[in-house]
């Protein structure tokens, strides 16, 4: 079988999930396929690392000032920019089998596109349509222009699926891909990293427990700081940046860490690329969303670390945690029961070592990039 040439679409270009999984994708198609990004960042100069044919549309800058920081929400005149961009990208398709729209700027551009005579569009959706985060007017907007313009909608869990649905969208179109993983990344870093932690003047017998997301109230490093100041031993690492201009919650963070009880025992490393040494550096890995989390990369890199991971119940979570058995589960918002959770991981060592290799076990075959490859090539198969 041929294989497809899929315009991949990106908005952002800022090093989230959402791309750090494009990357595979493209990565696995870049001998017919190209990216085109809406912006410039740091996504590009990873795809050109990997020889993966990249572009940044210039004329896209506009976008810039169409309003999606809460979803999606247009004037007239950033609907006149849209179109514009549309009708570029609709000739840049005439080449391709399909457009892989991967954000939702990148899929309102990709559905017009569609409308102006491109490729057929294929929605990969990487956010939970729920009204925390997305107003009803843009849940609404989202979902009739995937059911009227996307061919496919590939979800990056169940959860992400089961909110499109309810927000109106066709199960026709709905296909689970999950995100993948390089065991090797992991498996190639010795399980000893103390000069890591010796680096960041962390003494060797503290018990360290490790967060690695954006900083954002949603991914909630508050409620990790919380529990840590309950538990009078643990250090905090938090890896990460504020992506998206939280500026304030950064703020937030540092008030909450600057008492005494605290003060010495958080470490701030800012974004990271070294991600599988940082965490055989800790001792385990909280996720704290404070709303459904739709995949969470994170929890699953922990397991192939080999460190036990704790993460709220919510969205794709559950997919890759099985509560006591791969890792553990949460409620959100409770600082308590997560410094209970990491006391539990510290007082049983067996069980958590067996925890562990269960969960290592099953992200390795699982979360595989060959096993999602495949899962994506299924969920494309028949477009052109
Ligand atoms: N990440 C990274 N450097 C950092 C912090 C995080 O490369 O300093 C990566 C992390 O390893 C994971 C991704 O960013 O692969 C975050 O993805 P996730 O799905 O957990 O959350 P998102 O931020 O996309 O909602
Ligand atoms: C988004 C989601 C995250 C997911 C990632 C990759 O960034 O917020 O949960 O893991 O996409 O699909």
């Amino acid at each position: 079988m041929d294989r497809q040439k899929i315009l991949f679409v990106s908005y952002t270009a800022v090093l989230g999930g959402g791309e750090l999984c494009l990357i595979d994708f493209a990565q696995a198609y870049r001998d017919t396929s190209q990216v085109v990004l809406l912006t410039d960042g740091a996504l590009r100069q990873r795809l050109e690392e990997l020889g993966v044919p990249v572009q940044v549309l210039a004329s896209a800058r506009s976008l810039a000032d169409v309003k999606v920081s809460s979803g999606l929400m247009f004037s007239l005149k950033s609907i006149g920019e849209l179109w514009r961009i549309g009708k570029q990208i609709a000739n840049i398709s005439q080449d391709s089998d399909l457009i892989h729209a991967n954000n939702q700027k990148g899929f309102v551009v990709a559905a017009i596109a569609r409308l102006l005579g491109g490729a057929p569009v294929v929605w990969h959706l990487h956010d939970i349509l729920t009204a925390n985060i997305f107003s009803a007017t843009n849940r609404r907007v989202a979902v009739t222009l995937a059911n009227w313009f996307a061919t496919r909608v590939i979800v990056n869990s169940q959860a992400t699926g089961d909110a499109f649905l309810i927000a109106g969208g066709k199960r026709q179109l709905l296909r689970t891909v999950y995100n993948g993983f390089d065991s090797q990344k992991f498996d190639q870093i010795s399980d000893d990293q103390m000069h890591l932690r010796d680096e960041l003047g962390i003494p060797r017998d503290r018990p360290v427990v490790g967060m690695f997301s954006r900083l954002s109230y949603w991914k909630g490093q508050h409620i990790l700081l919380e529990a840590a100041s309950l538990l009078t031993d643990v250090h905090v690492l938090l890896v990460g940046d504020a992506l998206f201009g939280e500026s304030e919650y950064t703020e937030q963070l540092k008030k909450i860490a600057a008492p005494p009880s605290l003060n010495g025992r958080v470490h701030w490393l800012g974004f990271r690329q070294d991600i599988p040494a940082l965490m055989k550096a800790c001792d385990a890995i909280a996720h704290c969303s404070t709303a459904p989390e739709p995949f969470g990369r994170v929890i699953v890199e922990a397991q192939l670390a080999k460190r036990p991971a704790i993460a709220t119940v919510g969205g794709g979570t559950g997919e890759i945690i099985e509560n006591g058995v791969t890792g553990f589960l949460i409620p959100p918002n409770d600082p308590q029961l997560l410094a209970a959770a990491i006391q539990k991981i510290f007082s049983d060592r067996i069980a958590t070592a067996q925890m562990v290799d269960r969960a290592y076990l099953q992200a390795q075959t699982k979360f595989s990039i060959p096993s999602v490859c495949l899962a994506f090539d299924m969920a494309i198969a028949g477009i052109n």
